[in-house]
């Protein structure tokens, strides 16, 4: 071999991902929080780039638009760009689209140490989870809700609290609406049942046993559904999010990805229990009125809720 090709072969293994740099950033992939827990995604790493796919989960009731598993591929892109910079990188997004599946590369530009916020949602991923039980009734100090919104916030997104009294009455309805309607879909319950994956199951069983708001985030026939009273007590004491869009393309669904999983590390970080529901927003009247009654311009793509968990 000449010095030059010798030269050539350093120069290229200086490009590549490290081992322990392909360990980081394919488990901060797989941790992200997905629709059913499908994981619709691929990732491909090569010379200090990474390539995350939409790889269909094929959700055909639950998601024949593919919205959540786009939102999905967000909050995964979310956890690569935090484990580039979290690795010392700089990390350029680049979005594309092949075949009506969207596709982001994150380049590895030069050397760039993380901010400390960067480094605490990086070092919350592995901590996140989503936590479907009742949470204590110490309410969430003004302080870190700002920074929760703070977090959502990003290129044409962003986050609204669910405030007064009259808009928790207003959301309880539409809840309530929507749930009854996917409690009464057996297709739906169907794909959750028959679903390949032991988390789809999983995810199935546990339905039978919410209650609450999350009970009208997971909903299928056996679950047990709250009356409109308790959801808007619940809408008022817990902290509830709504994360929504400007437009409505493919590409703000993946923005919203990234903002619901900004605003959930950041809520874990500050020892925040966190669970998420997008069900009811499958419902175009649903998402309609619901920003009609927050009054807001946002299109609604994901709720939200935040508490401390219950002791015990
Ligand atoms: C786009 C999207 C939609 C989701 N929709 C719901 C939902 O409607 N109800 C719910 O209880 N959880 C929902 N989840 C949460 C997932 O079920 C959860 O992230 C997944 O099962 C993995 O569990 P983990 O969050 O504990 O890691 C959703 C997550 C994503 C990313």
């Amino acid at each position: 071999m000449t010095v030059a090709q010798q030269l050539e072969d350093v120069r290229a293994q200086e490009l590549e991902w490290t081992p322990t740099e392909i360990a980081e950033l394919c488990e901060s992939v797989s941790r992200a929080p997905s629709v059913h827990n499908s994981r619709p995604w691929t990732l491909t790493l090569h010379r200090r780039t990474a390539v995350l796919r939409e790889n269909p989960a094929a959700l055909m009731d639950h998601d024949p638009q593919g919205r959540d598993q786009r939102i999905s591929c967000g909050a995964a892109l979310m956890n690569l760009v935090l484990a580039v910079r979290d690795l010392g990188w700089r990390a350029h997004v680049e979005f594309g689209a092949t075949s009506g599946l969207v596709s982001a590369v994150v380049s590895a530009g030069e050397p760039a140490e993380p901010s400390p916020r960067e480094q605490r949602w990086a070092r919350s991923i592995p901590q996140r989870h989503s936590h479907r039980e009742p949470f204590s009734r110490r309410p969430v100090p003004e302080l870190l809700r700002e920074k929760i919104r703070d977090a959502a916030a990003g290129p044409r997104c962003g986050g609204r609290w669910v405030g007064s009294a009259a808009e928790a009455v207003e959301v309880a309805r539409m809840l309530s609406r929507s749930a009854h309607a996917f409690h009464a879909d057996t297709g739906y319950t169907r794909e959750l049942t028959g679903w390949a994956t032991p988390e789809g199951r999983k995810l199935q069983r546990a339905s039978g046993d919410l209650r609450g708001l999350a009970a009208v985030g997971l909903t299928a026939l056996t679950t047990h559904l709250p009356d409109e009273h308790v959801l808007a007590r619940l809408l008022r004491e817990e902290s509830v999010l709504l994360v929504g869009t400007r437009g409505d393309r493919a590409v703000d669904h993946v923005h919203a990805g990234q903002a619901v999983e900004r605003a959930w590390l950041e809520a874990t970080s500050a020892g925040l229990s966190v669970s998420m529901m997008t069900q009811p927003l499958h419902m175009r009247e649903v998402r309609t009125a619901l920003a009609e009654s927050l009054g807001t311009s946002l299109i609604p793509q994901a709720i939200m809720r935040f508490g401390y968990p219950a002791e015990g």
